[in-house]
């Protein structure tokens, strides 16, 4: 199962104590570490996590470095563990504006955590789901490429290290009900679950309460469901 989430809110949390953006940001890693953590026990196969979108370099500059340096310190923090739980890492989006430091903190992580064979955890920087359809299109030339190959693509312009699955579930906090160029290639069926917690306070109870929302819908893929066989008589 892949469970994507548009972690949002960050901002308003800091904003009602009356804290800087930043310190929103911070929490909002702490949050990171308890969500890998619940989604690992909960056995899910691949988490996405939207850290940063191509359009957040619009931010103010203090917000951008200071959110860059979160990252570089998450993977500092983190990898470990991950090597310890088996948690493959990829950092999926553009590399080319990262700094050169956070570019080899990144292949450094990647490398290290490569032969995890549980959870692929994959957090998105300077990601943009139409920047990559179009490099993908790109690639594929004139070729006919079908779906799969199509989905390879994505995840090779995406440096993502293991060819992922769709996305079968995507959350996004913080009240919005938008997908902000978030994965719309693997996104086409996915299950749509927005709650109005600001990201900050998102915690496990909340990942399973997403779960189980998420074991309720009925997926038909476009197609119809079968009707119960005594219904199907009366018919
Ligand atoms: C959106 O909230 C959040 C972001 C743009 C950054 C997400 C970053 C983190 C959760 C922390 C660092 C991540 C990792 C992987 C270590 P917002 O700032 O737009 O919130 P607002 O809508 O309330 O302003």
């Amino acid at each position: 199962m892949h469970v994507a989430i548009i972690m949002d809110g960050n901002g308003r949390w800091a904003q009602q104590r009356g804290l800087p953006r930043t310190a929103g940001h911070m929490e909002g890693a702490r949050a990171v570490h308890k969500t890998v953590e619940a989604a690992a026990r909960s056995g899910i196969q691949t988490l996405t996590l939207y850290a940063f979108s191509a359009d957040n370099w619009g931010r103010p500059r203090s917000e951008v470095t200071s959110l860059m340096k979160l990252f570089r310190r998450y993977l500092a923090s983190e990898t470990q563990r991950c090597i310890e739980q088996s948690i493959r890492i990829s950092v999926i989006g553009r590399r080319d504006r990262l700094d050169a430091d956070l570019c080899r903190a990144i292949e450094e992580s990647e490398r290290a955590t490569a032969t995890g064979c549980g959870m692929h955890l994959r957090i998105a920087v300077d990601y943009s789901a139409r920047h990559s359809i179009l490099l993908a299109a790109r690639m594929s030339g004139a070729t006919a490429v079908g779906l799969d190959d199509f989905k390879s693509l994505l995840n090779l312009v995406n440096h993502s290290s293991m060819d992922s699955e769709y996305v079968d579930l995507l959350i996004r906090t913080g009240g919005e009900q938008r997908l902000s160029d978030f994965l719309l290639w693997e996104s086409a069926y996915a299950e749509l679950y927005f709650c109005d917690r600001l990201w900050p306070d998102f915690g496990e109870a909340d990942f399973q309460q997403a779960l189980s929302e998420f074991g309720c819908r009925q997926r038909r893929f476009g197609k119809v469901t079968p009707l119960p066989a005594t219904l199907e008589v009366q018919a």
